[in-house]
């Protein structure tokens, strides 16, 4: 690891695990970590692709030093995405190798200078430029909004490794295997897609522009600046991603709900009953309080059914679940099958709110909408229980 780890002749894996940080981004829970890949190309010249955050500098260019040997610099850096938990590393590597050129698009020359005032050096290149290294050749791939605007994609023209930046990453430190074939893929899928849900899925429409793009280029490996590399089956989380791209989801029910003394929840579990009554398995149920926004995401990105239930809390929607609606519509979710459900006291407002949620982002509604005075009635229970049955009908999803 100290050397970093070869992925062809003359190529070297020489990321970073991040085990300390908790929240990515200062907003997204990340239990298992996450790696921050950055890649050495060692020829006639040298060229590193992308950094690491700045957190690990010091291990990072040690790292470095051991491959390059006392006496080669760094010729080239080639700078797919400007998000400091990539570039963070930047500032520090332009005062070791001064002569270091930084090959990346228009806006990531405006970014450096913003950024770390780093203006000398800069290479702007355009769509489809090469740069030769020697027995190697790069061509850069411009991919706005994957996921930030200045993004590209490296290509390495001899052995088909794609540096996709963001792309086809995910959350999760790479334990000792560093590729698809020597990790257990399950293990890491789940957390894949809460990275992808969470902070790429808003960019859908240009992750699918990207895919299209990069179709003609023959890729045997996909190496991206989060997790695994995919050597074995690249055209896996190709895949993965391009379906998440396209809103296609799995046949099954995420049920979040909302409930401050009780009498949502009743409704919430009668809704479960009444999915799982019409021979649905796949139901993940959740309490908006107390799960993480970024878990509902991934599991409302998988999922193609909805159903919301919470209370009215001054006049409107219950706080955390007004949080989750939000991010939902920030995020652009798309094709989902919503049902509804809530109470209040003296005054509604939940639920209509919810609808206008449902409305605005072009959802499909099941019925029935299920809204009570506090408590409600036995019949109202029972309405839920045959709102969880038709969302099952709607979906056709028994027995998934
Ligand atoms: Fe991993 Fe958008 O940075």
């Amino acid at each position: 690891m100290r050397h970093g780890i070869p992925i062809a002749d003359g190529v070297y894996w020489v990321g970073m695990n991040d085990r300390k940080t908790n929240l990515f981004e200062s907003i997204w829970p990340i239990p298992r970590g996450v790696s921050y890949n950055s890649y050495l190309l060692l020829d006639e010249k040298t060229l590193l692709v992308d950094t690491v955050k700045d957190l690990s500098v010091n291990e990072y260019l040690a790292r470095l030093k051991s491959l390059l040997g006392p006496d080669r610099q760094i010729d080239y850096l080639a700078i797919n995405h400007m998000e400091p938990d990539h570039s963070g590393s930047v500032p520090v590597l332009r005062r070791i190798f001064p002569a270091m050129t930084i090959v990346g698009s228009k806006k990531t020359a405006g970014f450096l200078k913003d950024l770390y005032g780093i203006e000398d050096n800069v290479q702007v290149v355009n769509d489809g430029e090469e740069l030769s290294l020697g027995r190697r050749t790069l061509r850069f791939y411009m991919t706005p909004m994957v996921h930030w605007p200045e993004t590209m994609m490296t290509y390495e023209v001899t052995d088909g490794i794609l540096f996709s930046g963001d792309a086809f990453g995910g959350f999760g430190c790479l334990e000792g295997g560093i590729f698809d074939d020597q990790v257990q893929l399950e293990y890491f899928e789940d957390e894949i897609l809460r990275y992808f849900s969470n902070i790429v899925g808003k960019y859908s429409p240009m992750v699918q522009k990207a895919i299209q793009r990069l179709g003609s280029l023959n890729v045997k490996v996909i190496a991206a600046t989060h997790g695994p590399i995919w050597r074995s089956r690249p055209e896996h989380i190709i895949s993965l991603y391009d379906r998440w791209s396209r809103y296609e989801a799995e046949p099954g029910v995420v049920l979040v709900f909302g409930s401050m003394y009780g009498n949502t929840q009743i409704m919430a579990e009668a809704v479960a009953r009444g999915l799982s009554d019409a021979g649905l398995k796949s139901v993940r149920m959740h309490n908006v309080s107390t799960t993480h926004v970024s878990y509902l995401i991934q599991d409302i990105w998988r999922y193609r059914g909805l159903v919301l239930g919470c209370p009215t809390y001054d006049a409107s929607v219950f706080p955390p679940m007004d949080a989750l609606l939000r991010l939902l519509s920030t995020k652009r979710i798309a094709k989902r099958i919503v049902g509804l459900f809530g109470s209040h006291g003296w005054a509604g407002g939940a639920v209509q709110a919810m609808a206008g949620f449902v409305k605005d982002n072009g959802l499909g509604l099941v019925e029935p909408t299920v809204d009570v005075r506090f408590a409600g009635t036995p019949e109202q229970i029972e309405q839920c229980h045959e709102l969880g049955r038709r969302m099952v009908e709607r979906l056709g999803a028994k027995g998934e």
